[in-house]
């Protein structure tokens, strides 16, 4: 079976291990790199010493593959590390292609952490996609504190979120995209905030499956384990596995909120 990494600067990345875990067989390891979290308002130099030190860490445990599940991560480092390892690094982008497939009539509100929303591969991809001018980008950095800390609802959450979407009128846009791992927590709340014309668009089935795709990854037949690691500490502690499966068991949930 193969052996299959799955890397973020924290538990967002929990949100497209979830996703494979419901479609796949594989050896599955999943590494945040929490002393380190958040990467979304650090200089990318910085970001990209804490992803390759985690990738040279994944690549001894025998990862075949990493998945970048953190659009930050993939947008400061993902090139330079496919031209050092042989193995499949596969990368995220914020879903907008996605979302202005799905109606390129109404606006498209991309979100994301502040490094995402300012890189290189953000201009190119909205010089891709976005030929009608339909796409805003918002930053939204503290939704990343709020995950860490556990706090994925409540009167901080909404207020905050609230205050963001408040300069945007969104009767015109159709979409609102994930683009962080993070902000899948936050489905249920965004959910409530928003008039129901937009939908919550993210990135992760398209990932899990150009992950299968080119690792060759078979449907799920039984109930896979994970190894998982909190920057390169195998986390063994009953109770801190019985959090991560809180999380995951969230995930689930939000994953059927469009
Ligand atoms: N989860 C990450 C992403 O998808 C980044 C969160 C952070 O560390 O700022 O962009």
């Amino acid at each position: 079976m193969k052996t299959v990494a799955f890397f973020d600067s924290g538990i967002g990345g929990l949100s497209v291990l979830e996703e494979a875990l419901c479609k796949f067989d594989a050896k599955f390891i999943f590494y945040a790199d929490r002393e380190n979290v958040p990467y979304g308002e650090k200089p990318r130099e910085e970001i990209l010493k804490y992803v390759e030190e985690a990738v040279d860490f994944l690549a001894e445990r025998g990862a075949e593959a990493v998945v970048l599940a953190c659009n930050t991560a993939t947008s400061v480092a993902a090139k330079i590390l496919r031209q050092k390892y042989d193995f499949p690094i596969i990368g995220m982008e914020p879903a907008a292609k996605r979302a202005l497939d799905m109606d390129s009539t109404k606006r498209v509100l991309v979100t994301a952490t502040p490094v995402t929303v300012a890189g290189e591969k953000m201009r190119a991809l909205i010089g891709r996609v976005d030929k009608e001018h339909l796409v805003d980008l918002l930053a939204l950095p503290k939704l990343v504190n709020f995950a860490e800390k556990g706090e994925f609802t409540g009167v901080k959450v909404e207020t905050y979120l609230k205050e963001k979407l408040a300069p945007y009128n969104l009767k015109d846009y159709s979409a609102l995209v994930l683009g962080c791992t993070h902000f899948n927590y936050f489905k249920d709340t965004l959910r409530n905030l928003l008039p129901d014309n937009v939908s919550l668009v993210d990135g992760n089935e398209g990932t899990v499956r150009e992950l299968a795709r080119r690792t060759g990854l078979q449907p799920k037949s039984l109930d896979n384990e994970v190894e998982f690691y909190y920057s390169k500490r195998n986390i063994t502690d009953k109770k801190e596995l019985m959090r991560l499966d809180g999380y995951i068991n969230r995930l689930k949930v939000m994953r059927e909120i469009k």
